[in-house]
């Protein structure tokens, strides 16, 4: 079998030094507690600790290192197609309030890397969203069209940069693109003092409203006025977000390029089959990324695959040789017309809020969500949350959200009777990772190169459903929520706050 090229890290880790903030080591006391370090916490927390709040940012495991470490790193308000969708689900003055928070949210990043004199590689360029078909060329025309409408910078161009014709694109001027860890740790590093934190290695188990609020860790608690759960998907149930969107997994690859043979600007295609393309400066060399194949969590184990044919791709389309960095990521896809939630947990809730939903376009709807949660705990009128209100009635009931909710059912049924056609351990081989039925338990088991076996639960704590092998990442990756765990049952990736149980071999 074909073996995967390129260091398998996110660039944007590699590139940057690993942080080390403390742990919690005893309870402590600020007015907003923040669950996640990812670019919505830590824009919130920047925004509220320059209003005089102090916070504490609290992450399980280092922060910048979840989503926003793995990201593309692209600030547009241009996400693939999305403004004739939006104009037809809620009307032109609600897509014009997308439109203005997303662009708002470039303007911030843009705002604080010019006054911080952030070196992030920040760089205006354009963002094209491209149809590689004549049968596609329509929907962009529509996107060109809904686009001006909404006063947005948009225009139809056939021609660009990219190795190979296109039959027309979405074209955005004056978007941005930036190095997200380089930002983010530039403002991360400023939180600290005065009251408050940022603490790393530090998992939160629990968030309660209370007077004052408890967030309670496995080192301590911090209690807060209020507090923002900033997790890809919050870590609480209460707001039954895991139930309005759905884990999505894309591959992202680098490979050092010609600069004369890169293309100019930053690029997506849409429909079954995309790809997205983008270049960063490192070292006087130029940067490709090309990312793509997505398929929603835990629903293919031969990742391995998509990382080869991103490969293939990537070296047809820009004659290059070596692929030098490979990674994936994860994302939470909302029902609601890709727009995602952001305020209240629920309506009970007065002083526990939540951002999730970002639907692949993370740097501006974590920016943006940042900013709503920080005007809605300051007190302050913000123009755009209503739209995004977290506790609107939301379509339970479309197409996508019946498929994708069926899809779970399914699982957890078709879950209890998983793993039976395997009742031994020999049936696992090295380096592969196996469900099998042991004395009636069923099992996630890996067995590592060497042939050391690694046996844990194969039932998600998070609710219940079986867990599926992800070769790409020897990962066990939920199918319902997207909770990821090691092969030792180590969390990678919430909902699940437990880890999978280990499974005594005998
Ligand atoms: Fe919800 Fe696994 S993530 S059941």
């Amino acid at each position: 079998m074909a073996t995967i090229s390129g260091k398998h890290t996110s660039f944007w880790i590699d590139s940057t030094t690993t942080t080390n903030f403390p742990s919690l080591t005893e309870d402590v006391t600020v007015d907003v507690a923040i669950v996640g370090g990812g670019i919505a916490g830590i824009t919130a927390a920047t925004i509220l600790k320059r209003q005089g709040k102090t916070v504490a940012v609290i992450e399980s495991e280092e922060i910048i290192k979840g989503t926003s470490g793995h990201t593309t790193a692209k600030l547009t308000s241009l996400h693939q197609l999305i403004y004739a969708d939006l104009i037809k689900e809620f009307g032109e003055e609600k897509a014009k309030i997308y439109a203005d928070s997303n662009q708002a949210a470039v303007e911030q990043v843009a705002q604080w890397v010019k006054e911080g004199n952030i070196d992030c590689d920040f760089s205006r360029q354009d963002n094209y969203t491209f149809a590689d078909t004549a049968e596609k060329l329509p929907q962009v025309e529509a996107e060109v069209e809904a686009a001006i409408k909404l006063g947005l910078p948009a225009s139809l161009v056939t021609e660009t940069t990219l190795p190979f014709p296109v039959a027309g694109a979405v074209k955005f001027t004056n978007q941005a693109q930036f190095h997200v860890r380089k930002y983010l740790l530039h403002l991360a590093q400023q939180l600290p003092g005065e009251g408050s934190h940022v603490f790393e290695h530090t998992r939160v188990t629990e968030v309660e409203e209370k007077d004052p609020c408890e967030v309670t860790t496995k080192l301590g608690k911090v209690f807060a006025t209020d507090v923002i759960v900033a997790t890809r998907l919050p870590i609480t149930d209460a707001g039954l977000f895991f139930a309005k969107s759905f884990p999505n997994r894309s591959y992202i690859i680098g490979t050092y390029i010609d600069p004369e043979k890169a293309p100019e600007g930053m690029f997506i295609g849409f429909g079954e089959d995309y790809y997205s393309f983008r270049t960063t400066p490192h070292n006087g060399k130029t940067l490709l990324l090309v990312g793509g194949k997505s398929h929603k969590t835990g629903s293919v184990s031969e990742t391995k695959d998509n990382y080869l044919q991103l490969e293939e791709y990537t070296r047809a389309q820009f004659g290059v040789e070596e692929i030098n960095y490979r990674w994936s990521t994860q994302d939470m896809v909302s029902f609601d017309t890709k727009v995602p939630y952001i305020g209240k947990l629920t309506p009970l809730n007065n002083h526990v809020y939540v951002a999730t939903g970002f639907s692949l376009w993370g740097m501006s709807k974590g920016t943006l969500s940042g900013m709503i949660l920080a005007d809605l705990i300051l007190g302050k009128d913000n123009p755009w949350a209503d739209f995004y209100d977290s506790t609107r009635a939301t379509p339970f009931i479309t197409k996508q959200s019946i498929q994708k909710n069926l899809e779970v059912g399914k699982s957890w049924i078709l879950d209890r009777f998983k793993g039976l056609q395997d009742n031994s351990f020999e049936a696992v081989v090295n380096g592969e990772g196996k469900l099998v039925t042991i004395d009636g338990d069923k099992v996630a088991a890996y067995r590592d190169d060497q042939g050391i076996l690694h046996a844990v639960s194969a039932v998600c704590p998070h609710l219940g459903c079986i867990v599926n092998w992800n070769d790409g990442e020897k990962s066990w990756d939920c199918p319902c929520h997207g909770s990821r765990f090691s092969c030792d049952g180590k969390i990678l990736d919430s909902p699940a706050v437990k880890e999978l149980e280990a499974y005594q071999i005998k």
